[in-house]
């Protein structure tokens, strides 16, 4: 029996993902990258903005002719559009045969028990055994849910307030992931940073986890800016496994929309955060996330957003077009015209691109720390995807050289002249040229 699953959003879902992946596995099922071969579909939905949510449910949809089509299918729906909006997806697409909202999703492995209530055959649970999550980049959930109330977000009515997982628990699924193939670890959380259990925060844990055995990088994301401490700062200043790369949402460079926003920063204060980083930490990347149009944004609001990418030279960015939803507080505030919200949202595109194309254009030439994730392709320690000519092995961590940079990705080759990592450690190694 296979199953293949759809992912919508952002890494938390991706991480949960995975986690009902493994839950399905256990239970003797394969994954498989055709929806033909499939018995069952996973849709694991978003509903962070109208357009995710959208896309979700036209794909669950199309779905009732793929159930139909073979006797036994079954489609299971989950995440933050499924508990949302659980009761309507049950009346208008009948034929779901689970819907596990995001607050439940820890129970994803009871519930599938019922659902395909039956018991794995022995060659099943080898198979099981077998079968295991190989990615060199993975994911280890640290918190769920989130205790902020940004007003235009729907993600506290969704997953709910903060719930931490414990070091030991956190540790253990490290491990769990190393053992598997993985290299370096991302903690994920909706606030990551703001973790705490025990005597344990967030600090701790990025030591914790980068001392595992076989854990060369460790990355975190979202980190909330209230929780970006000193001792967080430092910490992935020194910690050598801890990589200089950060997303940071900064959402609005305006002081009036970010107190119309709840953030609990202004634009002086994030700056500030961003200039004592980067005196930590030089060569560090910081991306952002930032929302145009939000209601009674004005001109010079937008203005105000536009000069601090300017002035704060962000590596990358996700530019979001503001998208009511229902029930939070910003509902009740009158929206923008559309088109206002599209020509600020085209301007902010472009200039975030130019930014990051020219930083990128500023790495060709340079040499970088790469590990190889699949095939040719690996990623900075500042997190820039990699393409390398030349015989790469997974999981291995070498030197390239840049050669040309695109619109999302690097160029680059091994950085040891002619003999390739691979070719030199069947060749014996020689002349020092690893390190
Ligand atoms: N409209 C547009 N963007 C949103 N985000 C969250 N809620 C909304 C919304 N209602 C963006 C924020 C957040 C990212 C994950 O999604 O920028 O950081
Ligand atoms: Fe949403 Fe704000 Fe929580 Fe992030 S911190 S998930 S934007 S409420």
């Amino acid at each position: 029996m296979k199953f293949y699953v759809r992912t919508y959003g952002c890494q938390m879902n991706v991480a949960d993902s995975n986690e009902m992946g493994r839950h399905l596995r256990a239970r003797g099922l394969v994954e498989t990258d055709d929806p033909d071969e499939a018995s069952v579909m996973l849709v694991n939905t978003c509903t962070v903005r109208q357009h995710a949510e959208d896309r979700a449910f036209s794909e669950i949809g199309r779905l009732k002719r793929w159930k139909a089509t073979r006797s036994g299918r079954k489609v299971v729906v989950t995440g933050c559009a499924a508990e949302r909006t659980k009761a309507y997806l049950e009346d208008r697409f009948p034929f779901v045969d689970m819907v596990v909202g995001a607050k439940s999703i820890e129970d994803f492995g009871q519930m599938t028990e019922r659902l395909l209530d039956r018991r794995e055959t022995d060659e099943e649970l080898d198979y099981a055994i077998r079968s295991v999550d190989d990615k060199v980049a993975a994911f280890v959930t640290v918190m769920r849910g989130c205790n902020y109330s940004c007003t235009y977000c729907i993600v506290p009515y969704v997953r709910g307030r903060e719930i931490y997982h414990s070091m030991d628990q956190i540790l253990d699924e490290t491990r769990n992931r190393v053992r598997e193939g993985a290299r370096e670890i991302t903690l994920l959380g909706q606030t990551v940073n703001s973790y705490r259990h025990a005597q344990y925060r967030f600090a701790h844990l990025l030591q914790a986890v980068s001392v595992v055995p076989g854990v060369k990088r460790v990355r975190y994301i979202s980190p909330h800016p209230y929780y970006m401490t000193d001792s967080v700062i430092e910490t992935m200043a020194t910690v050598p496994q801890v990589c200089e790369a950060l997303h940071l949402p900064v959402q609005s460079g305006s002081n009036t929309m970010l107190k119309a926003m709840a953030r609990n920063y202004t634009r002086e204060q994030y700056m500030t955060l961003i200039a004592k980083m980067r005196q930590a930490m030089p060569e560090m990347t910081i991306s952002t996330d930032i929302i145009v149009g939000f209601p009674g944004e004005t001109d010079a609001d937008f203005q105000q957003t536009l000069s601090m990418i300017e002035e704060l030279q962000f590596d990358w960015g996700f530019i979001f077009k503001y998208s009511t939803r229902e029930g939070t507080p910003a509902a009740r505030f009158d929206c923008l015209p559309q088109e206002v919200i599209e020509e600020r949202h085209q301007r902010c595109l472009e200039l975030i691109d130019r930014i990051a194309l020219a930083k990128r254009l500023r790495l060709v030439g340079t040499t970088q720390e790469v590990l190889v994730e699949e095939d040719d392709f690996g990623r900075t320690r500042t997190n820039y995807k990699v393409h390398v000519n030349g015989n790469v092995m997974q999981s291995e961590t070498i030197r390239v050289r840049i050669t040309s940079a695109h619109r999302a990705t690097l160029e680059g080759e091994l950085d040891n002249g002619n003999i390739t990592f691979k070719n030199f450690r069947e060749e014996g190694g020689c002349a020092g040229a690893r390190t």
